[in-house]
């Protein structure tokens, strides 16, 4: 049976995913995430009410050490023949931290750590065990691109900059706002999405690489940082009206959802490898993203930052971490 691994499957878009995913299509799903109680809730819903299999992961995307002990938990499940062929593998679990400027347990900017560097580890873990056909879906943002409407709300991206971005606010560095930080978090995982495309063709390799937009959606828990006031205001029709008008990409949880479930399963989507797509007033589209997305300099870039930032040896995999592992507890 294919199955996919969803991060933040059990919550707000994910979570409507892996509902799509295990109606429609009928997958088996590996939910991953941080909130052990919520996760079995979903999984066992999801067995109850379409008969797949769900297992549980324990993964925090913004610590590395959490990301390579999943990683690593993935291959033995696969190893063991306890989930079938890891079709597909979604990026989705994310967030907007407003308030004071966090740091995540290896100390990097929270927003960077969570959104991006954590999933661009796994990513990297996971390129051996995903089947040949897989694919990987990069949930991104309109908010990535300082010429639309989404990106004029929430203020430019600043530079793509792994090193920088993961030392925002400390001490020496300038001030980055939380809007900001999200957009440029998405930025990144949209250039390592097309980044991972190019390097995916050139080692002959037919997985995809896809980056998401799945537009504003109301509902879920991606305001739980702002105050009550504008939680309560983005859930209302007025608001959705004054968007729409202005240019806001409107998705919906339903839609969203199985735009991002279609991405993962959908023979359709077979060839949307290096491809930008977004949920836009119930359309699912390959759309441009933003200028800077497109430069292949500073994706490359970008790439070797974030592999110094992750610890990600050559050759790196999961199966190899485990050997490591394996051979550290023998000799220790
Ligand atoms: N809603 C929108 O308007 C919108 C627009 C564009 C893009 N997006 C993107 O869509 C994705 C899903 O967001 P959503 O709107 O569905 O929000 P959500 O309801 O808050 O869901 C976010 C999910 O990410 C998980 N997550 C957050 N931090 C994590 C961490 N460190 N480790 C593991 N899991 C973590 C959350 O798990 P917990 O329950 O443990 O916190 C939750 O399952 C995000 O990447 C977001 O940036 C959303």
């Amino acid at each position: 049976m294919p199955s996919a691994l969803i991060t933040g499957g059990h919550a707000g878009i994910g979570y409507s995913c892996a509902r799509h995913l295990a109606s429609h299509y009928k997958w088996d799903l590996v939910l991953a995430g941080r909130s052990p109680r919520r996760m079995q809730q979903v999984a066992g819903e999801l067995h109850r009410d379409f008969g797949i299999k769900v297992t549980n992961l324990h993964l925090d995307t913004s610590s590395l050490k959490s990301v390579r002990e999943a990683a690593a938990h993935v291959a033995r499940l696969r190893h063991n023949g306890q989930i079938g062929g890891l079709d597909a593998v979604l990026c989705n679990a994310g967030g907007r931290f407003d308030g004071p400027i966090a740091y995540s347990a290896d100390g990097h900017e929270l927003t960077f750590a969570t959104n991006c560097l954590g999933h661009f580890l796994l990513v990297n873990l996971l390129q051996d065990i995903i089947e040949d056909d897989g694919r990987f879906v990069f949930t991104a943002s309109g908010t990535h691109d300082p010429d639309t409407a989404d990106g004029k709300m929430v203020g430019a991206v600043v530079e793509p900059d792994a090193k920088a971005l993961a030392s925002i606010g400390k001490a020496g560095t300038a001030s980055v706002s939380a809007g900001k930080r999200y957009s440029t978090s998405k930025l990144c995982n949209i250039l390592n999405a097309y980044e991972l495309h190019r390097r995916l063709r050139a080692s002959g390799r037919s997985v995809s690489s896809i980056a998401f937009d799945p537009g504003s959606v109301p509902g879920t828990g991606f305001l739980r940082g702002m105050p009550v006031a504008v939680q309560w205001l983005s859930k209302t029709a007025l608001l959705r009206w004054i968007f729409k008008r202005r240019g806001i990409t409107m998705g919906s949880l339903d839609f969203s959802g199985a735009s991002l479930a279609r991405l993962a399963a959908d023979p359709g989507f077979a060839d949307a490898s290096g491809k930008y797509y977004q949920s836009n007033n119930g359309t699912l589209a390959e759309t441009r993203s933003s200028t800077l997305s497109y430069d292949e300099a500073r994706a490359a870039k970008l790439w070797a930052q974030m592999e110094e930032l992750a610890g990600l040896h050559p050759n790196d995999d999961c199966n190899q971490q485990d050997d490591r592992r394996e051979a550290g507890r023998s000799s220790g």
